[in-house]
């Protein structure tokens, strides 16, 4: 296995050459485990506020939670890049926007990504001036849950389908070095694929974008509620886990008693 660091450039290099398998990870052993199977992104997303947090979504997520995750997981010392989510309301003007990406690198990003496309279009610029490398996440943008009462699946209207591949066109105009999709339908993902020259990662967004990426709790079954339908490999781990448990349980008190 090759152990040259992976770059922003290398991932950006990766478009029409090789499929891009991307996960999330939040802590030490988990990066650890993600670099040693070969995945070359790993992500510190704000899903952190939901499988490893408990908050009902990725808006109650600070700052300093994502620093404090980064921090665990570039302990690993990845031959992937690591990336790490800006968080809700971290990215409001250039200035915020370039404060919160410097916090991020600091603690051990290696990229950082944040959602929206000509909106946040001036605190991406402002990030990239710095030398930071930027992923974009267009499409379904969790932080704006409250705001549009739910999730939902991006990309069914002919205004929504322009609108995205304008901020997918500004994105990879801006400097980003790939493009997250979620909840994208996959006509539209696969449109905006042909259409820009850097990778798009899919998440819900069908099977034509240039990769894919998972919330890894998702794909291991080990998130607490819910399991998202796009997970179509999930290997129910928890339930393993929780076997394992009562296992163990009944080897020290006994089989649970009859009520
Ligand atoms: O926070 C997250 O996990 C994400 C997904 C795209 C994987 O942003």
């Amino acid at each position: 296995m090759s152990t040259i660091k992976i770059t922003a450039a290398a991932i950006r290099g990766m478009k029409n050459r090789r499929r891009i398998a991307s996960l999330t990870a939040y802590d030490y052993p988990m990066a650890k485990l993600l670099d040693a199977a070969g995945i070359p992104l790993i992500l510190v997303g704000d899903s952190l506020g939901m499988v490893v947090l408990g908050y009902p979504d990725t808006t109650r997520v600070t700052l300093a939670e994502i620093e404090h995750h980064v921090r665990a997981a570039a302990r690993a010392k990845p031959q992937a890049l690591l990336a790490a989510d800006m968080p809700f309301q971290s990215y409001q003007s250039p200035a915020q926007a370039l404060d919160t990406a410097r916090r991020l690198i600091a603690a051990g990003a290696e990229a950082v990504k944040a959602e929206g496309g000509r909106a946040i279009l001036p605190q991406v610029r402002a990030i990239l001036a710095d030398g930071i490398p930027f992923l974009g996440h267009l499409g379904m943008l969790p932080q704006s849950v409250l705001e549009e009462r739910g999730y939902h699946v991006k990309g069914k209207t002919e205004a929504e389908r322009t609108s995205l591949l304008a901020d997918a066109q500004a994105l990879a105009g801006a400097g980003a070095f790939a493009l997250v999709l979620e909840l994208v339908t996959p006509p539209v993902a696969r449109e905006i694929t042909r259409q820009i020259p850097i990778p798009t990662i899919g998440i819900g967004a069908g099977p034509d974008c240039d990769g894919q990426i998972l919330v890894v709790t998702d794909l291991l079954g080990t998130s607490p509620d819910y399991i998202p339908r796009h997970v179509k490999k999930c290997r129910h781990l928890g339930e393993q886990m929780r076997a394992a448990v009562v296992e163990w349980k009944e080897s020290v008190a006994g089989p649970a008693a009859n009520p």
